[in-house]
């Protein structure tokens, strides 16, 4: 049976297999799909293993997406621009083609799942590491507006915008320069809900239709969504759509079959709470 593992450190709470494993019932795909624990040390080792016996794909989580990016030895666009890879597969010709499929995961949920808009909308991007570094060229893509990033450290932002300009209409700032702006869609990129934290914000920044959207995910809505139904979002979510997602692009980059996402999104949230 053709093989994929999620490789990580620590591996325990992913679900990406139960994913996967959804999708493969779906659409009638053969396929086994483990989760492994690796050494910190042992990222490129381990690879080179699963594939020298055979292993059709990987998806590989934290620490080891930049080894990943590495470990390629051929590399999408995206993977390229989003200087990580959270996905291997195998090619006919012996090469290991590296993708990161988070972006997408996340342009898909909003675009498709959720049924809001990115084209022609001012798009905020809140943070600038490198979980926003993995959405731009996909978001860009869509046609917004504009998408603005704003960060702490305003110099990460400008990096940012020198590298994916040629995409579209991408600006920077800081939170302060946020005062007087107005946004369609605001999606908050920073790893701050981890802590309970939230990015400063001014009051107005919604505009009237506005919708939020978190790329973290848990059983409660985070700070930044309780923030942003209190100022009059249209809609909030959070970002297990995005989760299940990067996971259906990743099972197309393989098996060349799109899994419906809805069920397992649900099947996911039903375990949550
Ligand atoms: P990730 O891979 O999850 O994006 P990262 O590369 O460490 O992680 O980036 C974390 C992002 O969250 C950064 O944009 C960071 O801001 P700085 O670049 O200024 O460090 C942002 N961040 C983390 N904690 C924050 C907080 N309490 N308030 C605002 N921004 C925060």
């Amino acid at each position: 049976m053709d093989q994929y593992r999620v490789y990580g450190n620590p591996i325990a709470q992913s679900k990406s297999p139960q994913i996967h494993q959804q999708f493969a019932n779906q659409t009638g795909e053969s396929l086994n799909y483990e989760k492994q624990l690796v050494p910190v040390n042992g990222f490129a080792d381990a690879a080179k293993a699963f594939f020298a016996e055979g292993g059709c794909g990987l998806n590989i989580t934290v620490p080891f997406k930049l080894e990943a990016f590495q470990f390629a030895t051929r590399l999408t666009e995206r993977a390229r621009n989003a200087g990580a890879v959270n996905t291997l597969k195998a090619l006919d010709n012996g090469d290991i083609l590296g993708d990161n499929t988070d972006g997408q995961g996340m342009v898909s949920d909003i675009v498709n799942h959720l049924g809001w808009s990115l084209k022609d909308k001012t798009v905020l991007l809140l943070g600038a590491g490198g979980a926003v570094r993995g959405v731009l060229q996909p978001l860009l893509e869509q046609e917004p507006t504009k998408v603005v990033i704003a960060n702490r450290t305003v110099a990460k932002a400008l990096t940012l915008v020198r590298e994916f300009k040629r995409y579209g209409k991408v600006q920077a700032c800081g939170f302060a320069d946020l005062a007087g702006q107005q946004f369609d869609v605001v999606i908050n990129g920073t790893s701050a809900s981890l802590s309970g934290d939230l990015p400063p914000l001014p009051e107005h920044l919604l505009s009237e239709q506005a919708v939020c959207y978190d790329m973290m995910y848990g059983a409660e809505p985070t700070v930044f969504m309780q923030w942003a139904s209190a100022h009059g979002a249209t809609s909030v979510a959070d970002g297990l759509g995005m989760l299940v997602g990067q996971a259906a692009e990743a099972f197309y980059l393989w098996r060349r079959v799109k899994p419906e996402v809805a069920p397992v999104i649900q099947s996911l949230r039903a375990q949550l709470i």
